[in-house]
């Protein structure tokens, strides 16, 4: 196995608490990756002798982005919805349904293709890990080719049968929860291995979230769930009651959701692209991380509500919108995603994790939210090989 050495950074984000508060920032550092694993993280002072050495210049490293929410598998798209948007026309997520369309239309290749241009999309922008939801096919062979596609691209794949009740079973919801938690999670589970509801008016209520999250559990899935985008709701209380990975979006909390989360662990996602996309407020990130809630960012990617594919936007969205401190949404985007995907070996520079890296074209992860808009990220690695 061949071991090489980065050396010349001058600032690395390690979030290990051995070498300091929340980002264990190291300067003047140094980095052994032996094949796709980091073997040595210090100074650059003690760095040990490796096979083959790299000189970053003075640059910034951080954990490759871990974006814990994405929605890549879908054909067309909505700009003109978009547009409507921003002239007035409110947000409702019945434009599903138009990608739902497109979707079922689409060749698989047409629909690989797409995963594939944003998956490279966001690997130039530093991201290493992303989780796929299928939810554009919502038939039983749409919903299976649409995980089977997103499975040659991540392993954190997740059926998301449950994303609205389609057309065709608008007076059969009862009937639409059936498929969801039979022949459809049967034929999704092969291919899956997370489980998500988007529970909202007009989506799914309480008891179907929780019928189709314990049904995903049953079949060997764990869950997630689309909590409190639109409006206060009964989302982040089944997501605690079912021992949810992640509630995600969050935007509209009560006092006792925020209790919730805090007591049960569940770590909330924070998608701020949506909220841009959308021009809704922000969720209240600081009140989340002042009453101890693990808070992960990432970008909900999808043709509707937001189609940014940018952990970089999101990080400078949170520092300006959010009350979060520019070393609280990198922690958020890198071990924050990792939690909500409840991985210990990424997200993280530590002896063993799996060398994913971002390497900035700057001196520190501040420029990330100081310098918003710009294409600061110049390398990424993904278990030691750049990609
Ligand atoms: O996370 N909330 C539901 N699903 C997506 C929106 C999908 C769409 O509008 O196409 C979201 O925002
Ligand atoms: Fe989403």
């Amino acid at each position: 196995m061949s071991s090489l050495l980065l050396t010349g950074i001058s600032s690395l984000v390690t979030n290990d608490p051995e070498h300091g508060p929340l980002l264990g920032e190291l300067h003047d550092a140094a980095l052994v990756v032996e094949g796709s694993k980091i073997a040595w993280v210090g100074s650059r002072r003690s760095a040990p002798a490796a096979d083959s050495s790299l000189e970053l210049g003075d640059r910034a490293v951080l954990p490759g982005f871990v974006d814990s929410h994405a929605h890549l598998v879908f054909a067309g798209d909505r700009a003109e919805e978009f547009a409507a948007r921003m002239t007035g026309t409110p947000y409702s997520a019945g434009g599903i349904r138009t990608t739902v369309a497109a979707t079922r239309g689409a060749a698989d290749e047409q629909l690989a293709a797409t995963v594939a241009r944003l998956v490279a999309e966001m690997r130039r922008q530093g991201t290493t890990t992303v989780e796929i939801k299928s939810g554009y096919g919502l038939t039983v062979a749409d919903e299976a080719r649409s995980l089977a596609v997103a499975a040659e691209f991540t392993d954190e794949t997740t059926y998301l049968g449950a994303h609205v009740v389609p057309a065709e079973f608008a007076d059969d919801p009862a009937g639409y929860v059936d498929l969801v938690t039979g022949p459809m999670l049967t034929a999704a589970a092969k291919h899956a291995k997370w489980v998500d509801v988007f529970v909202e008016r007009g989506a799914f209520d309480a008891d179907q979230a929780r019928a189709i999250l314990r049904a995903g559990q049953a079949a060997g899935l764990a869950a997630r769930v689309h909590a409190n985008q639109l409006g206060e709701g009964p989302g982040v209380q089944v997501a605690c009651e079912v021992g949810a990975a992640a509630a995600d979006h969050c935007t509209f909390l009560t006092a006792a959701d925020v209790d919730a989360l805090a007591s049960s662990g569940v770590v909330a996602g924070l998608l701020p692209a949506i909220e841009f996309s959308t021009r809704s407020p922000y969720p209240d990130a600081r009140r989340l991380l002042d009453a101890g809630v693990t808070v992960a960012l990432a970008t909900d990617c999808n043709p509707g509500s937001g189609y940014s594919s940018s952990m970089p936007f999101c990080i400078a969205l949170a520092v300006r919108e959010m009350r979060m401190s520019p070393a609280e949404a990198v922690w958020s985007a890198t071990a924050g995603g990792a939690a909500a995907l409840r991985r210990t070996d990424i997200g993280r520079l530590t002896v063993g994790a799996r060398a994913d890296l971002a390497v900035l074209d700057a001196p520190s992860y501040l420029h990330l939210a100081y310098r918003p808009g710009v294409p600061l990220v110049t390398r990424t690695f993904i278990a030691g090989r750049p990609v």
